[in-house]
């Protein structure tokens, strides 16, 4: 059992003999959050205030039962009880996010809690005005385009490598962001994702090189990358590059709960704080979660304790196993390191004969793991900071007894037609925002070709758009729309 116990601004851990063999001098670094969350907890007031249910009397005995009494007293908000304010960043709040931001090597950090969506929304509205153009990747996750939707700024597309053996997107070169850069001369700022969902890391350095020359800002969308400034063999943070801004989703590979992320501005960078920050409040809620807001202060003092340091390690060390084992198989093939910079904690794979969606399936049914995602081309798993080596073990297993059972791959003629994503430029018409305030219809798919759309269509994961508002629908959209009865366009 872990045994938390106040120290002089640290929390230390009880620990078993083992793990004192191990780790010497280990001490979890001050979680302030944490630490008045504790505090509420062991001494609390009479609650005459929001949330109603007041620490889980009034809820439903079946959730009770599910989730144990502790979440639902835990369950608060900020401003009360002396737990500080997000909106402006008071007390422990405030103390965390400058602990963040000294542990991601930020100028500034701003915790979100609508997850890496909301810092895209607040850093899209900050940068660009109506009419402005943005250089954007066409990988980019759909908040990216809600953004754009929001601020009334047009996308300057970037395509970024396509690895066709695989059906992924792959880096976004410099050469491409200054050749856009050169045509936009009035461009806001430039946006680019990186990691890929998959792993796949493009040269930020030269692109914040490039875009220095250009003097425009340089935002990336880090949401996949949150642990690569506690490792060295992980990639350079794009904070660390020359990026003036990055989100990082702490909740997909961080440790901390789902929807919870945080916003990174850099040293140097040519954001005003002061909008950025208003714009964040602008769409933010005013009933902040403290467990939420808890569980990235504690994410971000694992990811720096001894103990982060060799969770994160041993998912390196699995990823290493996981590629070695696989590699021996010949029908086999990983998404290599050697062949691409990529993050090594993802591991996206093809078997041959079968389907990554077919994969998926017998995984999921015959053996009981659940993937990350599964493509036609292979899928994608992760080595996480909380995997044991059995997971990933058992894991090679079974894709070995998968190869050996000779499974067929009924549906791959099934989703033959069904492919991942567009790997082309969308033909935008008319800007996002204008399609979106458009009066629109539902229209029967077959009848849609010609049409304007209305609404961003993109599969979740990995959220990249197939359609957005404002782009012509043609021809080359329906294979990947065959999901799709009806659409959103604007009215003739
Ligand atoms: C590249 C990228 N950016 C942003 C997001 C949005 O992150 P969140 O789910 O934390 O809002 C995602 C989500 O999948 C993503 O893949």
């Amino acid at each position: 059992m872990n045994n938390f116990i106040k120290g002089k601004n640290i929390i230390t851990k009880t620990l078993s003999f083992r793990d004192k063999l191990l780790f010497k001098d280990i001490e979890v670094p001050y979680a302030p959050v944490v630490n008045a969350l504790k505090k509420y907890y062991e001494n609390p007031s009479v609650q005459l205030h929001i949330p109603g249910h007041t620490r889980g009397e009034a809820i439903l005995k079946d959730f009770r039962d599910l989730i144990g009494e502790r979440v639902p007293f835990l369950d608060t908000t900020d401003e009360f009880d002396n737990l500080g304010t997000l909106h402006p960043a008071t007390g422990p709040i405030a103390e965390a996010q400058e602990l963040a931001a000294k542990a991601f090597g930020a100028k500034k950090t701003f915790f979100l809690l609508n997850g890496s969506t909301i810092g895209n929304l607040a850093l899209g509205l900050t940068l660009a005005k109506e009419n402005q153009s943005v250089i954007v990747g066409r990988n980019s996750h759909r908040s990216v385009l809600t953004s754009l939707i929001m601020s009334g700024a047009n996308p300057v597309w970037v395509m970024p490598e396509k690895l066709d053996n695989w059906g992924l997107f792959g880096e976004i070169t410099p050469e491409s962001i200054e050749e856009a850069l050169k045509k936009n001369r009035d461009a806001a700022f430039v946006w680019v994702t990186s990691p890929t969902y998959e792993g796949i890391v493009s040269d930020i350095k030269s692109i914040a090189d490039v875009c220095r020359r250009y003097d425009v800002p340089l935002i990336v969308d880090e949401a996949h990358g949150c642990l690569w400034n506690f490792n060295k063999d992980l990639p350079e943070s794009a904070l660390k590059l020359g990026a003036d801004a990055v989100v990082h989703s702490l909740h997909k590979t961080g440790g901390s709960f789902s929807q919870s992320s945080m916003l990174h501005v850099a040293e140097n960078s040519r954001i005003n704080l002061v909008n950025l920050e208003a714009n964040l409040k602008l769409l933010h809620t005013t009933s902040p979660s403290y467990l939420l807001l808890a569980s990235l202060d504690s994410a971000r003092a694992y990811l720096q304790s001894r103990m982060g340091h060799v969770a994160i390690e041993k998912a390196l060390k699995h990823s290493k196993y996981l590629r070695q084992r696989l590699s021996s198989i010949e029908s086999v093939e990983c998404l290599s390191p050697d062949e691409k910079t990529i993050d090594p904690t993802k591991i996206f794979l093809k078997v041959k004969g079968l389907s990554g969606k077919r994969l998926e399936t017998i995984l999921e049914v015959e053996y009981h793991i659940e993937i990350e995602s599964a493509s036609d081309e292979g899928i994608l798993i992760l080595s996480n900071i909380g995997n044991k080596f059995e997971d990933i073990e058992y894991f090679c297993d079974c894709v070995e007894s998968i190869i050996k059972s000779g499974f067929s791959d009924i549906s791959h003629l099934e989703t033959e037609e069904s492919k991942y994503m567009p790997l082309c430029e969308p033909d935008i018409v008319m800007s996002p925002r204008k399609a979106h305030q458009s009066d629109t219809e539902r229209i029967p798919l077959c009848e849609a070709i010609g049409r304007i759309c209305a609404e961003v269509i993109a599969e979740c994961p990995p959220g990249i758009s197939i359609l957005m508002p404002g782009e012509l629908i043609e021809e080359k959209h329906l294979p990947y729309l065959t999901h799709y009865k009806e659409i959103t366009v604007i009215k003739k």
